[in-house]
């Protein structure tokens, strides 16, 4: 008999279940630190090549799993996606994923196209079919997207920044164009998330990396009335998780737009978090990725001590605070999963 999405591990602490360990996945499980994931890359030719082909897109997705055991697969693909479906030109290189042409006008915003995924993402879907097809009954599928100020500041700063200088500038100088920049990508992005439930995600997270620079402020009136309309639409559709990252300051609001769960980053102390939230959300967390970068001991201690400070409350995703570094030694990565995997109430 074929297990069924609500039974597996991840789904179950995402309902806060009491179980006998907590699940574990970590964020870009896929990726450079991993030979296998690099080996993919070079022989599909880079990052979009990869992305764009199910075969490669699935296998990769596969790879940490079939070396880890972790409780769930995380598609492999990138926030940037729909941005691209969109109309946006994007450029990956040795300084990472760029838009040499970023929107800074309402005539671009206009020109932007309100895109629908099955028609112009469907490498997406199929990906998600294979990787279904190729993982373990127990192992979790998790889709996801950018949250919609992530997907406007990358869309408005066409690449990394520490200032976000054209993203506030058009914030505060030009809100009707941001807003409708906003309202585009609100729509586009629920639809992405609901397409990839249809084929085969079984939890959703949104991830609102960028919204963490913004003061509560600026965060309730520029970012979260959007966050939250693309969650109300995912509401009993799947499970949904939300990221920011540098989000301490916002966690009263993002508790509040009504989630499963809330990843936490590493600067937040995740007992306490508990003893806060524990009762309405999920939490997700949230070790320093940069404590990979020890030795696998040192690894297994913090880990250890991080399930002690959890003390085994339900709703406990194990996971890291952020993404994992390309530096990472395998072998460390194996020993965080096997101390969740090892854990015993
Ligand atoms: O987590 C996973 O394994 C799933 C796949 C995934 C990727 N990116 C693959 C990727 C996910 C969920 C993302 C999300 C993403 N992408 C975010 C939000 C989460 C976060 O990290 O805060 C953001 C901001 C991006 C944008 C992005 N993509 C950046 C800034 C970069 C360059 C930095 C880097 O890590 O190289 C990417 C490229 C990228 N996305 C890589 C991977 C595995 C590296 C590609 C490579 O060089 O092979």
């Amino acid at each position: 008999m074929t297990m069924r999405s609500e039974d597996r591990l991840l789904v179950r602490a995402l309902r806060r279940e009491p179980l006998p360990r907590p699940p574990v996945w970590l964020m870009r499980q896929a990726g450079r630190y991993l030979p296998e994931y690099r080996a993919v890359r070079q022989k599909a030719g880079g990052f979009l090549e990869m992305m764009r082909n199910p075969d490669h897109a699935s296998e990769v997705t596969l790879q940490p799993v079939r070396r880890y055991g972790m409780d769930a697969a995380i598609l492999f693909s990138d926030i940037l996606v729909p941005l691209e479906a969109m109309g946006m030109k994007l450029v990956f290189d040795e300084h990472g994923p760029s838009f040499p042409e970023p929107v800074r006008s309402r005539a671009m915003v206009d020109a932007l196209a309100d895109v629908d995924p099955d028609e112009t993402m469907g490498f997406v879907g199929e990906a998600l079919r294979k990787t279904r097809r190729g993982l373990p009954e127990e192992t979790a599928l998790i889709g996801f997207c950018g949250a919609p100020f992530t997907l406007a500041a990358y869309a408005i700063e066409g690449g990394g920044t520490k200032s976000f200088a054209a993203t506030r500038a058009m914030m505060y100088r030009d809100e009707s164009t941001f807003r409708s920049l906003m309202d585009k990508l609100a729509g586009v992005v629920a639809r992405h998330l609901r397409y990839q439930v249809v084929h085969g995600a079984e939890a959703v997270v949104l991830f609102d990396t960028w919204a963490g620079t913004l003061a509560r402020e600026d965060y309730l009136r520029y970012a979260a009335p959007w966050a939250r309309a693309v969650l109300q639409e995912l509401a009993g559709v799947a499970p949904r998780v939300l990221f920011i990252h540098g989000g301490d300051h916002l966690l009263d609001e993002a508790v509040k737009s009504g989630v499963e769960a809330v990843a936490l980053d590493w600067r937040t102390p995740i007992g306490k978090a508990f003893d806060r939230y524990g009762d309405r959300v999920a939490l997700q967390g949230n070790l320093d990725p940069a404590v990979l970068l020890s030795s696998p001991d040192e690894v297994a201690r913090r880990t250890r001590a991080l399930l002690d400070e959890v003390g085994g409350r339900p709703g406990h995703v194990l996971n890291l605070g952020h993404g994992i570094f390309k530096e990472t030694d395998p072998e460390s990565v194996g020993a965080f999963v096997r101390t969740a995997l090892e854990r015993q109430r």
